[in-house]
């Protein structure tokens, strides 16, 4: 009977599909991030066929000789796999996966509900409710801006940037600028959308900047100090894809400086941590990486996982195979 182990709970979904193949499967006893000894313990001499893992797992060569050769697959529980050391998996032949399209209708849903929220001023103005400042309409009170209309930029056009182009133009009679590796004429003409070959030419016309991008080296810090001055200081800046793409400290001292508007951010540099000064501020909002976190998509997400392994189990190419670049 194959082994799974799953290195922390998830919703039973994934579980009950791993299950029904007849796999034993072993759940992590702590409802917590593992250390990588822990991991590394966790998985020695236990001879598992399969790993299903978290973003919040780094996974490297030390994890992947720790598991042992019996270990075919680790299936990570998310579209983003920069916790996952791609070239260390190849040398040793290891399947990694990921759990792409099930999340991006709702990670493109958060990402307007930050964009909204920040525009609106909405954790602002709950803040100012609940501490009993309200004393009645006014004309100046809270006023925020409007996305319809707007010029939105989105950085990385993958599924999740295409779907927030899309809510943007359909939704709110917005304008999308697009800044890629890759042009995309269908999307172009689909969307009346304007390619932006240089990111800077994006960030000086967008009022509101959404970043969909992948953690790459080459995208580490793609938003820093330098970056966050060329954009208008009406404009917002809104992150649902890695922390480290946006410098958070140079973000903490523009948001302070009025160099932009404001920011609305799923995902920080340092997680849990938050950069300093960061939580002070009133021009931002944070929320604690949950853009893909409905039960539909978590469940979607645990499932997905689950066909990706038995998939490699039953010697079958998974689904979500992905490979070093
Ligand atoms: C979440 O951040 C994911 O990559 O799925
Ligand atoms: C992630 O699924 C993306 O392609 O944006």
């Amino acid at each position: 009977m194959a082994k799974i182990f799953v290195t922390r709970l998830i919703p039973e979904a994934g579980i009950n599909a791993l299950k029904e193949k007849g796999y034993e499967v072993v759940v992590s006893a702590h409802d917590r991030v593992l250390t990588k000894e822990e991991l590394t313990a966790a998985l020695r001499g236990q001879n598992y066929d399969a790993v299903l893992c978290l973003l919040t797992d780094k996974i490297d060569g030390e994890v992947f000789d720790g598991a042992g050769k019996q270990v075919k697959i680790f299936a990570n529980y998310a579209v983003g796999f920069d916790n996952i050391d791609l070239k260390a998996a190849e040398e040793r032949g290891m399947m990694i996966t990921n759990t792409p399209g099930v999340l991006t209708n709702t990670v493109a849903e958060h990402t307007f509900a930050l964009m909204l929220a920040i525009a609106h001023r909405i954790a602002e103005a709950d803040r100012f409710t609940r501490a009993g400042k309200y004393e009645g309409w006014a004309p100046m009170l809270l006023l925020g801006n409007d996305v319809s209309g707007k010029t939105i930029g989105v950085v990385g056009l993958g599924r999740i940037g295409s779907r927030v182009a899309h809510h943007a133009v359909k939704g709110f009679g917005a304008k999308v600028i697009y800044h890629d590796i890759k042009r995309n004429e269908d999307f172009e003409k689909e969307f009346k959308a304007v390619y932006k070959e240089k990111l800077e030419d994006l960030l000086k016309e967008a009022d509101f900047i959404s970043i969909h991008v992948p953690l790459l080296d080459a995208t580490r810090h793609l938003i820093n100090a330098e970056r966050l001055k060329l954009m208008k200081s009406s404009a917002y800046l809104i992150n649902t894809s890695r922390g480290p793409i946006v410098d958070e400290v140079a973000l903490v001292e523009a948001l302070k400086n009025k160099t932009i508007r404001g920011a609305a951010i799923d995902v920080f540099e340092n997680e849990p941590r938050l950069a300093s000064g960061l939580a002070g501020l009133e021009n931002v909002i944070l929320t604690p990486h949950i853009a893909s976190a409905t039960e539909e998509t978590r469940s979607a997400m645990a499932e997905l996982a689950a066909q990706n392994i038995i998939a490699a189990l039953e010697g079958k190419a998974p689904p979500n195979l992905v490979k070093k670049k």
